[in-house]
């Protein structure tokens, strides 16, 4: 919905130096994969995904990377900020064997979706993937969930070595596989860099899946058309930021360039 609520930061986790979960007491209408509009009163208003949300609170998790994530640092608990949503389509509900493929800041929406997932009675399978260990975020948490984890860091550092992909192309039994058991799943999830995202397409085969796509936003509400994406111009904001398999086969710009605020193409 797109009423403006003030909240009060209820909770601060500082995950790694430069990530932290901000947790706030208010039952957030929210599904697993949307995100929220965030303002600090301070100039600007920001997307993040919700990384859980239960009956009486909701949290995000912000990688500090410019000015107003490094503002959202500074708050403290029981400092305001104001957010509008949650906004934009979810993930699809398995009930079967599903794997989620996560990288880096964009790992804790696959918590939300996974608890959901378990409630639904899927059977839960996660790649939680990080460049390195002081980069690695969740893991704790997603042990508490009992599901199938495998960590993961590029440099060998915690979990399994290689990226999340690598891990995933193992594990779908492409390459040499792990612990020799060759994984059959019904559906993938995957949230994280659109690079990697892009490469794990190149493994998934035949299997159904959905992606989180993350583009720049500033109205959130399907108005400005600065979140669309080529040819097909879903906006993110409205109709994503999950898109199907179907969606993703026919874009064009995935993995190729995405707009910055003046909506000028920057190549990845
Ligand atoms: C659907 C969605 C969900 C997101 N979820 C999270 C999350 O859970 N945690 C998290 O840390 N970040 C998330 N982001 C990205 C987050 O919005 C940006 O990191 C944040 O806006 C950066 O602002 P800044 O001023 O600190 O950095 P800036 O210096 O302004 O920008 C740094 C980079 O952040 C991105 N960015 C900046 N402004 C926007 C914008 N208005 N919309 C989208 N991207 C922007 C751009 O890639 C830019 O290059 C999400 C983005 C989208 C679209
Ligand atoms: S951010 Fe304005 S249409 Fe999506």
């Amino acid at each position: 919905m797109d009423k403006r609520l003030t909240l009060k930061i209820d909770k601060i986790v500082e995950e790694t130096t430069n990530i932290k979960t901000f947790t706030f007491k208010h039952k957030l209408d929210a599904k697993p994969g949307q995100f929220i509009m965030l303002t600090d009163f301070e100039g600007g208003e920001k997307p993040f995904s919700i990384s859980n949300c239960t009956k009486a609170k909701f949290s995000i998790t912000v990688k500090k990377i410019g000015d107003f994530t490094t503002r959202l640092f500074n708050k403290c608990v029981g400092d305001y900020v104001s957010i509008r949503g949650a906004f934009g389509s979810s993930f699809f509900i398995s009930k079967n064997k599903v794997l989620l493929v996560g990288g880096g800041y964009a790992v804790p929406t696959l918590y939300f979706l996974a608890k959901v997932l378990l409630k639904a009675g899927a059977h839960v399978t996660l790649i939680n993937g990080a460049r390195t260990k002081s980069e690695h975020i969740f893991a704790d948490r997603f042990k508490k969930l009992h599901i199938d984890v495998i960590n993961s860091t590029d440099d060998d550092s915690f979990g399994e070595k290689g990226t999340s992909v690598d891990v995933a192309r193992k594990l779908l039994g492409l390459r040499p596989k792990l612990g020799n058991q060759k994984h059959d799943f019904d559906f993938i999830y995957a949230s994280g860099p659109e690079m990697m995202m892009k490469a794990l397409q190149d493994v998934i085969g035949e299997i159904d899946y959905e992606f989180l796509f993350e583009r720049y936003m500033k109205c959130g509400i399907g108005i400005c058309g600065g979140c669309t994406m080529d040819p097909l111009g879903v906006r993110l904001c409205v109709e994503g930021p999950v898109l199907s398999k179907k969606k993703v086969e026919q874009l064009t710009e995935f993995g190729k360039y995405h707009r910055d605020a003046s909506g000028k193409r920057i190549t990845f």
